[in-house]
């Protein structure tokens, strides 16, 4: 995203709510998304995971530019629905899904549904005779891999999905009102090199098809889940959608796949959005200069969550002020009363103080709803949405008061 294109809306905001927030470029996100529409192959189906940013606006480009979404609580069913996207159009992941969520997903006659237990197996298949249709599913594997971890826990053993083991032991023949699509597989997030995506899904497809065979099913789809990553480093490069593209032909020639799902979250609309926060407080503590923030991780929480920034820079908004060319190493915190929130060490102009703002990129996912924000009781961030010339506060800020009782 251009920030220099998004300045003098950014100053109104600032001028105007004088808290933090996040702000959103939504003809960036439609662009990105058309992209992706124009390259991508017919038997690749994007998906949106609308855990990355469940905001409305969001979800209605998603809807509008046919992104399916999947989704993966009753509030995002709900939020979802609300924001006009139509059944057909929505799968649910998530390794939580009780009897009475599963039934609420057959009510709104979703797509699909990820199983990713046998109980969810068993009760899928019991509301679904209840209700007297064939519930579509993919079944959610959790592979071995030779080492590692990762947000989705890599080679770790995590809550989602079934090892092969489990998978194994299924008989799909006590399961009359359960159609299986195919499968799903996602342990590893946020990666750069084309390579090592193509590695992680080879294998998943190679490991599937025995998986398959040996349940003698002929899957239709397989959801590869999310996983592509955005540049939060310095030095980090973008991924090419056309080669993610490529390389999903390749692999989809050599298995003799018919579909590829995948539901993206980060790299579908990270770069869309920023955050910004006042500096409050500026001061050397043993040697180290530091910064004190209006919002920290009660704001953005996934600098605590994976100790990686976001990439930050400073907005001046006094007039009279220049930012310095002489830079210095800034640690920034946030305002809570742990040493949990921090929020990275930056480079930064030596004269930066007080009053001044910082402006962290790639915060359109895993943003708003990732964070802590009830802790100490600050304000609440608004959310500002930028579209086609117009500037709209789908978010005002929350003060205590609004939620305190
Ligand atoms: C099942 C599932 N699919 C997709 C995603 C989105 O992943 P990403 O943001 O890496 O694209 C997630 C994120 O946690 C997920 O749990």
């Amino acid at each position: 995203m251009d920030i220099q294109k998004q300045l003098p809306n950014l100053l109104k905001t600032i001028k105007r709510i004088d808290s933090s927030f996040f702000y959103y470029d939504l003809d960036f996100l439609e662009e990105h998304l058309k992209e992706m529409n124009d390259l991508r192959d017919p038997d690749i189906k994007l998906w949106f995971a609308t855990k990355a940013n469940p905001l409305s606006s969001i979800l209605k480009l998603m809807r509008n530019l046919n992104f399916g979404v999947d989704v993966a609580s009753l509030g995002e069913l709900e939020q979802v629905i609300r924001s006009g996207v139509k059944p057909e159009d929505i799968i649910s992941t998530g390794p939580s899904k009780s009897r009475k969520y599963l039934r609420s997903l057959l009510d709104n006659e979703i797509n699909c549904v990820v199983i990713e237990s046998v109980y969810q197996l068993k009760w899928l298949e019991e509301v679904a005779k209840e209700k007297g249709v064939k519930a579509r599913c993919l079944l959610r594997a959790q592979l071995e891999w030779e080492e590692g971890s990762s947000v989705l826990g890599g080679n770790d053993v995590t809550c989602f999905g079934m090892d092969k083991e489990t998978l194994l032991s299924i008989d799909l023949s006590q399961y009359e009102n359960v159609e299986v699509i195919g499968f799903h597989v996602f342990q590893w997030g946020n990666i750069l090199e084309t390579q090592r995506l193509e590695k992680i899904w080879d294998k998943i497809c190679l490991e599937i098809k025995e998986i398959a065979s040996q349940l003698n099913v002929q899957p239709e789809v397989i959801d590869l889940g999310g996983g592509i990553g955005i540049p939060y480093e310095k030095g980090d490069k973008r991924v090419s959608f056309k080669k993610i593209n490529e390389i999903l032909v390749n692999l989809k020639k050599k298995h003799g796949l018919q579909k590829i799902w995948m539901e993206l979250g980060r790299f579908a609309v990270g770069e869309c959005g920023l955050y910004l926060s006042q500096v409050i407080d500026r001061k050397k503590t043993r040697g180290r200069d530091i910064l004190v923030l209006d919002g920290g991780i009660n704001h953005i929480a996934r600098p605590a969550l994976t100790d990686q920034a976001f990439p930050a820079e400073v907005l001046m908004i006094d007039k009279d002020k220049e930012a310095s060319k002489e830079t210095s190493k800034f640690q920034v915190h946030g305002p809570l009363c742990t040493s949990l929130d921090h929020l990275g060490t930056f480079e930064l102009p030596a004269n930066v103080d007080y009053g001044d703002w910082l402006v962290f990129k790639n915060c359109g996912a895993y943003g708003f709803t990732e964070a802590m924000p009830f802790f100490l009781c600050h304000n609440l961030p608004a959310e500002l949405v930028s579209y086609k010339g117009d500037l709209m506060t789908p978010r005002t800020i929350k003060t205590s008061t609004d939620w305190l009782v």
